[in-house]
């Protein structure tokens, strides 16, 4: 188990409080000045050695993400560093906890990654449900600018840096990182096509770099215990520590900061409880939030919790929300549950997710209660397969994404449904098996 010593989040259950004084007691806003005066390209380079990959979902190193931004910002055409702190990813609730146990983490690493940068000021975007996490963070950026932690001269640095929190209005396609940008800007929340990338052409045209909650916050702990411990947890490429939410069919749900890499049986043991009914009623994992395909239970048993252990089993780690399911579940109605979430979040910008993510979840009912014909399994993914890869923003990926999981892993299933519905006899992979 990764022991107390080597946690970031030390207050992640809110046994002490949030406030500036507890939180400068566990150590944020230590001389944050002196991690400053490291210089951009100095921390930078230490956040590339560390090996930290983002936190939102899709993995991608985060120095080298920050190297992207200008070195010599124009007065005119400032840089700005947006924190993604939308978590609408159904199963992911990991950044609530930081911001509503521990929000200045989180504000101490919007300064020092924003100053890496030489971005003007920072942007927190929080997701509208976060009623009272928004409360805690407006409150506590009140106290970070009355100690002389942001503003003019942050931290007697010399660097002027504000932060800014803005509410979202509860769209799950504002967590993706363009239509977040649009959205701040006062537009509809609607993503931009790529290229220009937000450090080309971000927040009002000018240079922007979008991050997880989780990716900022860890930052200044990594710049003060040095990027060797930091990489000195997980397996290579997949490298410190992260924020596991793991919610369902286990015996305890709960958030952990565990090492990267950690098994999944060892996870679900250690902090889970284990799960419920045993291990032989684990029917299957979603693990890494709903856009990622799930994984079954004898595959994913002894997996490395982390970016590639995943893939290599089809999967992925997401935000790290692992979604339990024991053998009481009915798997094609989770499924489509899923399917009617991203129908109703698409934004309609594009045909395929638009039109797809509606036929997608139609077809899907007709599974989950067997009124269908088995070839439709086969037109259905053929669909998904449309769908993916050729949409504006990954939200067609996500909804594709979990039904080719649930036809690669549950076939069977969805064809035993049909069967039954039609009042018997083999199907074609039963007959097959004869
Ligand atoms: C539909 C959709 C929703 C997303 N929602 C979130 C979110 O809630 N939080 C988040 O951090 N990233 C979300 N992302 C990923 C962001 O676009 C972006 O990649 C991320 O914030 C980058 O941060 P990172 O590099 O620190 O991981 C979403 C992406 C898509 C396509
Ligand atoms: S993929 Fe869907 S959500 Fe994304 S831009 Fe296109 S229509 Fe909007």
């Amino acid at each position: 188990m990764l022991a107390d010593k080597d946690r970031i989040f030390t207050n992640l259950y809110g046994y002490q409080p949030w406030n500036i004084d507890a939180a400068m007691a566990r150590g944020a806003w230590d001389n944050t000045k002196a991690l400053l005066e490291l210089r951009q390209d100095t921390i930078i380079d230490r956040i590339k050695a560390s090996g930290l990959r983002g936190r939102g979902g899709a993995g991608f190193p985060t120095g080298m993400k920050w190297s992207f931004m200008p070195k010599e910002p124009r007065a005119d055409r400032p840089s700005f560093l947006v924190i993604n702190a939308d978590e609408s990813e159904p199963g992911s609730c990991k950044d609530r906890e930081i911001i509503r146990h521990d929000p200045h983490l989180l504000i101490e690493g919007a300064l020092v990654a924003g100053f890496a940068m030489r971005a003007r000021a920072a942007y927190i975007y929080i997701r509208g449900e976060y009623i009272r996490e928004a409360e805690t963070l407006f409150a506590a950026v009140a106290e970070a600018y009355d100690r002389g932690f942001l503003g003019k001269n942050a931290c007697k640095s010399g660097y002027d840096f504000d932060v800014f929190v803005h509410r979202g209005a509860g769209a799950y396609i504002c967590g993706e990182e363009t239509a977040m940008i649009e959205s701040l800007e006062g537009k509809k929340g609607q993503p931009r096509l790529k290229p220009p990338f937000p450090a080309g052409a971000g927040l009002y045209g000018c240079p922007t770099t979008v991050n997880n909650v989780e990716s900022i916050a860890v930052a200044p702990t990594i710049l003060r215990r040095g990027p060797e411990w930091f990489a000195s947890f997980g397996a290579e490429n997949n490298k410190g520590t992260k924020l596991f939410q793991i919610s369902g069919h286990v015996e305890k749900p709960c958030v952990v900061e565990e090492a990267m890499s950690i098994p999944f049986r060892e996870l679900i043991e250690k902090h889970c409880g284990g799960i419920r009914g045993g291990w032989d009623n684990l029917l299957a994992v979603i693990p890494g939030g709903s856009s990622v395909p799930l994984v079954p239970a004898a595959q994913i048993m002894d997996c490395p919790m982390d970016f590639d252990g995943l893939k290599a089993l089809g999967s992925g780690l997401g935000t790290a929300a692992v979604i339990v399911m024991d053998k009481s579940t009915d798997i094609v109605r989770a499924i489509s549950r899923l399917s009617y979430f991203y129908k109703h979040e698409s934004c309609g910008q594009c045909t395929p997710c638009r039109e797809g993510t509606g036929w997608m979840w139609r077809v899907m009912e007709r599974l989950r209660t067997g009124d269908a014909d088995i070839s439709e399994i086969d037109t259905l993914h053929q669909v998904t397969k449309q769908v993916e890869g050729h949409t504006i923003c990954a939200l067609g990926d996500a909804a594709a994404w979990p039904i080719q999981g649930l036809i690669r892993h549950f076939r069977p299933e969805i064809e035993r449904r049909i069967i039954e519905r039609q009042g018997g006899g083999l199907s074609p992979m039963q007959e097959a098996a004869e």
